[in-house]
This record gives C-alpha cells, sequence and structure tokens, in this order.
C-alpha cells in the first residue's frame, strides 16, 4: 500500500452524516457523533499516508438554517467528544471562519485546542472551518488594502494554502461555498459513502485516485 504522489493539501467536506443516521433509524445527532470520531481516525491515518494539511468543513456560514436542536447539539456535543480524546492531540490544529456567532462554549473549545496544539511542530496541521463561508471570506479579503497581487491575495486568505485535493463524502456533487480560491487548481474527488462510513480504505482510494490524475496548471 505505496503511493508515490501524495498530496500536500487535502480538503474533505464531510457531508452524509445525517442521512446516514436516518438510513439506520437512528436520529441525525448520531450521524453527526459518529462523524466527530472518525474525524479522529481519518486524521491519523491521512498523517500516516504523508499529506501536510487537512482541512475539513465541520459546519457552514449557512448551516445555521438548520432547526435549532441541531445547531445547538454541533456547537455543544464536540466539547463533550474532545473530552474524552484530548490526550491523542499530537498536531497542530487551527480553526478557520467567522468567530463572532459561535457561542462561548465552542469559543472556549477552540482556544484550547488552539493552545494545546501549539507546542507541536508544523509537519502536520488539521484546521477546522467552523461557520466558515467561501463568499464571505472573499468579501473580507475584497476590503483588505494590502492586496495587491496574487501572492498578497492568498496571504489575506483564512486559509492561505492552495488545495491540492478535494474529497466530498455523502453523494453530492458540488463545492457547497468551500474553500472556493484555494481550489482553483484542486483535483476533485465525490463519493457516495457517508462521512461516518469514509474509511481508511475509501481514504487510499481517494488518494490513490489522485496518484493518476494529471495536472497541468494550463501548461502541457
Ligand atoms: C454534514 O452532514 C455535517 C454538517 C453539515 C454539519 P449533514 O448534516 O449535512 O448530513 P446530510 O447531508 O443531511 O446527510
Ligand atoms: C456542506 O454540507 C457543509 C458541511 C459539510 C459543513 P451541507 O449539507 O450543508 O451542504 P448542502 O446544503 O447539501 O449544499
Ligand atoms: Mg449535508
Amino acid at each position: 500500500m505505496k503511493l508515490s504522489i501524495v498530496p500536500s493539501h487535502v480538503a474533505i467536506i464531510l457531508d452524509g452524516n445525517g442521512r446516514w443516521a436516518s438510513k439506520r433509524g437512528l436520529p441525525r445527532s448520531q450521524g453527526h457523533y459518529q462523524g466527530g470520531q472518525n474525524l479522529f481516525t481519518i486524521t491519523k491515518e491521512i498523517r500516516k499516508l504523508g499529506v501536510q494539511k487537512l482541512t475539513v468543513f465541520a459546519f457552514s456560514t449557512e448551516n445555521w438554517k438548520r432547526p435549532k436542536e441541531e445547531v445547538d447539539y454541533l456547537m455543544t456535543k464536540p466539547i463533550e467528544i474532545f473530552e474524552t480524546r484530548k490526550e491523542e492531540l499530537d498536531h497542530q490544529v487551527k480553526f478557520i471562519g467567522r468567530r463572532d456567532r459561535l457561542p462561548q462554549g465552542m469559543l472556549d473549545l477552540i482556544n484550547d485546542i488552539e493552545k494545546r496544539s501549539e507546542q507541536f511542530d508544523d509537519s502536520f496541521v488539521l484546521y477546522v472551518a467552523i461557520d466558515y463561508g467561501g463568499l464571505e471570506e472573499l468579501v473580507h479579503v475584497a476590503q483588505n488594502k494590502e492586496v495587491k497581487d496574487i501572492e498578497s491575495f492568498k496571504l489575506a486568505l483564512m486559509q492561505p494554502h492552495d488545495v491540492d485535493l478535494l474529497i466530498r463524502t455523502g453523494g453530492e456533487i458540488r463545492i457547497s461555498n468551500f474553500l472556493l480560491a484555494q481550489s482553483a487548481y484542486a483535483e476533485f474527488y465525490f463519493t457516495k459513502t457517508s462521512w461516518p462510513a469514509f474509511s481508511k480504505k475509501e481514504l487510499f482510494k481517494a488518494l490513490k485516485v489522485f496518484e493518476k490524475r494529471q495536472r497541468r496548471f494550463g501548461g502541457l
């Protein structure tokens, strides 16, 4: 199980949690719970494969439209999950997205995780997008007077690194306002497998597909 080319930056749209649960006769929240657990599994695996940056879409600027009960679950359950698994943290974690609308508990969790993870080097960084929207990010950058060219534009983004491989689980073939500028030359991989069921094997398959892609960036 070897890869000759490994993407340096992988982004994943963690979709399909609710449908995964509904199909099993469980409440949607169970899908979010299993999805949260799977983030630990896949982060470990992707790091072992040599990927240096992983950005995951956990909550979009549009997800506030969901029923209050679901939003509340998504904003509080991660606190509990992290509490039980915090000893496993052995890499940097950064959060991207708006901070001004997050409940205090979530803000405290973000600050706690970022602080704990500061001690690790940047050979592997997990970026978690919460209350993140690509269009909002671009509006923010458009107001930045320092932005003069592509290089300064990229540096002004919340996630300044280009995406090499963008994976979306859950079966939808769309980008849903994730990393719009950063995906300018990303390779896309869509799978019907829902996020809670997305396994180490599926991850390897996605990286194998990436390995065969011919990236030209406009050249020949
Ligand atoms: C992704 O799963 C997680 C979030 C958007 C928070 P969904 O909750 O969108 O699950 P589906 O797509 O409805 O199955
Ligand atoms: C995208 O999933 C956002 C996240 C995974 C956090 P959605 O379930 O919100 O996307 P749409 O509504 O199907 O486009
Ligand atoms: Mg969805």
